[in-house]
């Protein structure tokens, strides 16, 4: 199995793996496809990984620049992150991640947010910081890995695409 970017021509498949991940979660409204598509569009997909083995296309992660209330650059937002559901459990996730996370520290980010599961990501070094926040969701799902220079303090916005708009 390789992690390599998104190549032209991948993209039906990056949405029917992020569609089929997805598909019947609780915490998702099943539209994560769709903000692939927006960021794509929006030529804001900072970052688009896509793991692939003699099946084809089995993972995909994106990240976008999120916007900080204070203005700081170069801070990133991970997801939606996809393993194809037949496929999940062997460790494609976690070098996803990982790979992405390698990426976003050699463009020289300041550091990456999640919203996602409380029990994932800290595995990968994200956490809580009480000063950087997320508007209407519980705390323990919006977790921040800090890659260069402290935490700033206030309130993190996904690209418009997470909310339905390429703007
Ligand atoms: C979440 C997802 C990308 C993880 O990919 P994966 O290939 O199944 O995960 P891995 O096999 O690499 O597992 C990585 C670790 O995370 C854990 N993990 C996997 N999915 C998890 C989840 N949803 N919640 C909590 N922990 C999870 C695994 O147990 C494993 O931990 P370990 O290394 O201590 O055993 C994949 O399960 C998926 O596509 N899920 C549906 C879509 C989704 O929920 N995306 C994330 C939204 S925040």
């Amino acid at each position: 199995m390789i992690i390599r970017p998104e190549q032209p021509g991948d993209e039906e498949a990056i949405g029917e793996i992020t569609e089929a991940a997805f598909a019947g979660k609780d915490y998702s409204d099943q539209t994560e496809h769709r903000i692939v598509t927006r960021l794509r569009a929006a030529h804001d997909l900072t970052i688009s990984l896509v793991a692939e083995d003699e099946e084809g296309i089995i993972g995909h992660i994106a990240f976008s620049p999120v916007t900080l209330s204070g203005g700081e650059k170069d801070w990133y937002g991970l997801g939606p992150v996809s393993v194809r559901p037949d496929r999940q459990g062997e460790g494609i996730g976690a070098r996803l991640i990982r790979h992405g996370i390698a990426r976003l520290r050699d463009l020289g980010a300041q550091g990456c947010v999640v919203v996602g599961s409380p029990k994932l990501y800290p595995k990968f070094g994200f956490g809580h910081h009480a000063g950087l926040t997320y508007p209407d969701l519980p705390a323990e799902y919006f977790m921040i890995l800090p890659l260069r220079g402290p935490v700033p303090s206030g309130i993190v916005a996904f690209h418009p695409a997470f909310y339905g708009s390429a703007a």
